[in-house]
């Protein structure tokens, strides 16, 4: 069999565990793999490397990705499904693994209709992909924001001052979740629940009323404002101008808020937008045995001829669940685990 791999979309650490998984896996079956360049655009385009166990040696700790990723999308351009169709014949590939988020494993699960022998992986650190309890990346990006909250509060301690700490997480909260309840933060905003400014500067004023002379408050870049500042409902971005899976980009909203803060408490307020920090560098030693999990399963899966479904996480099994189911829609941050977070605000 002869198998192409792929990474598309965001980086992650855990990308190059996984490919190191495909290549090791496919080795014992006696078959070959091809690594796709940067995404779907290494199909559309035909960029591609071969991957041998002596290329893989080496990578399971290192962040990135060895054979490039990026955010194009193969139904942008009306003829970009048949030129992946066409290539990824002409490249005589029997099975494809494409390892990505909900925009890469769309586009996959589209090709798959199409008659693309297709398995996904599912990659994002912001963990909103549904059919998996968890992505690999997700653990590195909270451990690295727990940090980078750590070392705030030490400052915050210091200056008496608010600080509000800047989290990814487009569509949902779960680095802010997470984080924020492993850094001890006094509260936490995510796009699953509108931001009131009022009540966020209570918890502040409540808490410097019990001596406390410091507050973080942690914020996915996604979540948007009730009210004003900033028009109500809409996100904080940096440009307008979209991707082609229509993403604008998003960053910002530490600095009103911060500014909003200091204006309506009074207390010196500042901002820390974590930005890529959170994607780059080496996987948690979780991640690493997820991500390793995930490449061998969806080399299991393309060798069953088992196509169309994606390697998920559910419990402590890993599962084959279908594209389509995975990718109809985000996976938003469970009320439970956010109520638990919200017991400590304040
Ligand atoms: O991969 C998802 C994500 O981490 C989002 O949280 C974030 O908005 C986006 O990537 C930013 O990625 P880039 O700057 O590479 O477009």
């Amino acid at each position: 069999m002869k198998i192409g791999v792929l990474t598309g979309g965001g980086d992650c650490p855990g990308l190059n565990a996984v490919i190191r998984a495909v290549v090791r896996k496919s080795d014992n079956y006696d078959s070959r793999v091809v690594g796709i360049r940067n995404g779907w655009k290494g199909l559309v385009d035909i960029a591609y490397t071969d991957l041998d166990t002596k290329m893989v040696s080496g990578i399971l700790h290192i962040g990135g990705t060895i054979i490039g990723t990026s955010r194009t999308n193969p139904f942008k351009d009306p003829g970009g499904p048949d030129k992946v169709l066409k290539n990824f014949r002409l490249l005589g590939l029997d099975a494809l693994v494409a390892i990505g988020g909900e925009d890469t494993l769309g586009a996959a699960s589209k090709l798959f209709e199409r008659g693309l022998p297709v398995v996904g992986v599912p990659k994002t650190i912001d963990n909103d992909l549904s059919g998996t309890d968890f992505t690999f990346g997700f653990d590195t990006a909270v451990s690295i924001a727990t940090d980078a909250i750590d070392r705030i509060h030490t400052t915050a301690e210091s200056h008496n001052r608010v600080m509000v700490v800047e989290v990814m997480g487009r569509n949902a909260g779960w680095i802010a979740t997470f984080s924020g309840i492993a850094g001890g933060a006094h509260a936490i905003l995510i796009p699953e629940k509108p931001i009131d400014v009022d009540e966020v500067c209570d918890l502040i004023l409540r808490r410097h009323s019990r001596g406390k002379n410091f507050s973080i408050v942690v914020v996915a870049e996604g979540a948007k404002f009730a009210e004003k500042p900033g028009e109500s409902g809409q996100l904080i971005v940096q440009e307008t101008k979209t991707d082609e899976f229509g993403h604008v980009r998003l960053g910002g909203i530490s600095q009103v808020l911060a500014k909003e803060i200091e204006k309506r408490t009074t207390f010196e307020s500042r901002y820390v937008v974590l930005g890529h920090i959170q994607r780059g560098g080496s996987p948690t030693a979780h991640d690493r045995v997820l991500a390793t999990r995930f490449g061998v399963f969806a080399t299991e899966m393309a060798h069953r001829n088992e196509f169309g479904k994606m390697a998920a996480l559910q419990g402590k099994e890993i599962v084959p669940v279908p594209l389509a189911e995975a990718t109809a829609q985000s996976k938003t941050v469970n009320m439970g685990i956010f109520h638990i977070a919200e017991e400590f605000f304040g």
